[in-house]
């Protein structure tokens, strides 16, 4: 245990403010991720684990290892202990009744849609909206692409998979998982989502806060519950570029503890409960 100062957290770990501070500034800068000072005890309990992984003792020490360069892997370490993958299908199902009842009728007249979950996790968000897409547009006018980012290549990993635990697809609508969940051969407890469903999906590996290759425009853009982690600057700069890589009457799904702000907002109309469409019209989306 270490008692090495009244700015020192007692631990396992020497855990000093100048070691807080330098570490906010690292997450901030690479991750636009915010710690406030009254985060110290909940970043020292989450990352406590990596100092015992890497066999330091102390923050300081943990600074310097992240300060080398080929610790690449041990960074996102840091930002899957800042952040959580939470996620489930369907979640906040009031963005999927959008997609379908006002978004999608709009859509089926192009021939090309494009979306981006960015932030996806686990892939649940970007499957939800492959179920949505496939359930509500005509056949013949499906030129569907979904791009689904994160920052953390074990996550995505997850998703490519397609396999999540029965039990995490109870929100997944009855029809829909007749139609396009698998139980797993030979392991029941675990199901699949079908071929169909993974083809029209993208998983990449993105920083949100780093350039973006790719150069739209989408129809839609859902990062939900992802801004959250960020500090104001960084969330107000994604709204920006996000209202870059919207086309006009796109829409942008943010989580239900998250608000648009900053010089992005003239950009955008209020469509809904966290759903800002880009441009004045048409106005509000109303379900058909
Ligand atoms: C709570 S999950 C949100 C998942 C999904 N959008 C939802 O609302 O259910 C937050 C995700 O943001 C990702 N994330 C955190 N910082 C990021 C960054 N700088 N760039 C891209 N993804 C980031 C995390 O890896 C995590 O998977």
């Amino acid at each position: 245990m270490s008692l090495a100062g009244a700015d020192t957290l007692p631990g396992e770990f020497t855990f000093t403010d100048a070691d807080f501070d330098a570490l906010a500034r690292l997450a901030r800068s690479e991750f636009g991720l915010s710690l406030a000072s009254s985060k110290k005890p909940l970043v020292y309990s989450r990352l406590a684990r990596r100092l015992r992984a890497r066999g330091l003792a102390s923050f300081a020490d943990y600074m310097s290892l992240l300060d080398q360069g080929d610790e690449a892997a041990e960074r996102l370490e840091l930002v899957s202990a800042l952040t959580t993958n939470v996620t489930s299908f369907f979640r906040e199902k009031h963005h999927f009744e959008t997609l379908r009842t006002a978004l999608i009728p709009e859509l089926a007249a192009q021939k090309r849609i494009r979306i981006w979950s960015a932030g996806c996790s686990s892939g649940q968000e970007a499957f939800s909206i492959a179920m949505t897409l496939l359930d509500g547009v005509p056949p013949g006018a499906r030129d569907l692409r979904i791009l689904a980012t994160d920052i953390d290549p074990a996550i995505l990993r997850k998703a490519r998979s397609g396999r999540y635990p029965a039990e995490d697809c109870e929100t997944v609508p009855a029809d829909f998982r007749s139609r396009w969940l698998r139980p797993l051969p030979g392991q029941p407890e675990m199901v699949e989502v079908s071929a169909e469903l993974k083809a029209l999906i993208s998983f990449a590996e993105l920083n949100l806060i780093c350039d973006w290759p790719f150069k739209g425009p989408f129809d839609a853009i859902f990062c939900r519950n992802v801004a959250i982690y960020f500090d104001q600057d960084t969330q107000q700069r994604l709204w920006t570029r996000f209202a870059e890589k919207l086309r006009a009457g796109g829409i942008l799904f943010i989580g239900h503890s998250e608000r648009l702000s900053g010089p992005a907002l003239p950009e955008f109309t209020t469509a809904g409960v966290t759903t800002y469409r880009k441009g004045a019209t048409p106005g509000p989306l109303r379900p058909t």
